[in-house]
């Protein structure tokens, strides 16, 4: 964590507001407080942008392992590490841990609806194609048992969601295409160590992905965010999540 002084943050001095992401709040019956915030406005009250002095400042060229120490951290980043671990010591393919190690990487600090649709499409640019495929099938594929790999449904998901919880077509069609594809098995293993086992083990230091990242993960020289590419605005909203716009 970060202890720099205030006047070391932007918009230093001044009260900033965070209006909570919609996708948040929406349904919920909280408000955005969006009308509070605009009345509160003044020369001393803004709205957030840019660091925020309470999460700990990313470097200006952000690496994938900045983000596993700074920003995908708590439940999820704790399960991520764990299971790419797992993954890691059982002697699977390094394309399959780096899976495992990003597959609910949106979970972290983004959107949780659709995330493996929204991990797979933000990590694209930099992965192999498979990669990127198999976190975004993991979602669907959660859902259905394969006797063949010992893959169960969750019992998790039980509690999560009612015992009568039926996953919607597009899931169901999703994972049938997935069963048929020929890297159907890379997004099965990643299901496989989709486990939670948030108290068993400490957290592992993500320092032991290094090499893996380091050949397998295509880091930008200007950081993640800054670089140009189609999803680098994801990665932004990574580094700055309570920026008004
Ligand atoms: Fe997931
Ligand atoms: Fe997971």
């Amino acid at each position: 964590m970060d202890h720099l002084p205030e006047a070391e943050w932007p918009q230093e001095g001044r009260e900033r507001i965070i209006v909570p992401a919609p996708v948040a709040i929406v349904g919920t019956g909280q408000s955005t407080g969006e009308h509070e915030a605009l009345a509160r406005l003044g020369p001393d009250t803004v709205m957030m942008m840019g660091d925020n002095p309470a999460l700990p400042r990313m470097p200006e060229a952000p690496t994938l392992l900045d983000f596993f120490r700074l920003r995908i951290t708590g439940i999820t980043g704790r399960h991520l590490l764990t299971a790419a671990k797992r993954a890691m010591d059982e002697g699977q393919e390094e394309k399959i841990v780096l899976a495992c190690l990003l597959h609910d990487i949106s979970n972290a600090c983004l959107i949780r609806s659709d995330h493996g649709y929204w991990g797979a499409q933000m990590i694209a640019p930099y992965v192999d194609e498979e990669v990127a495929w198999a976190v975004q099938q993991h979602q669907a594929l959660r859902y259905f048992a394969d006797s063949s790999v010992g893959y169960e449904y969750p019992e998790s998901y039980h509690r999560f969601f009612g015992a009568d919880y039926v996953p919607p077509d597009y899931i169901r069609r999703d994972a049938e295409a997935a069963r048929a594809h020929r890297w159907y098995m890379s997004a099965r293993l990643v299901t496989l160590y989709d486990r939670y086992f948030f108290d068993e083990v400490p957290v592992p230091d993500p320092e032991f992905l290094t090499d893996v990242i380091g050949r397998n993960f295509r880091q930008p020289a200007e950081g993640l965010g800054f670089d140009g590419s189609p999803t680098a605005h994801m990665w932004r909203t990574m580094i700055w999540p309570n920026n008004f716009l």
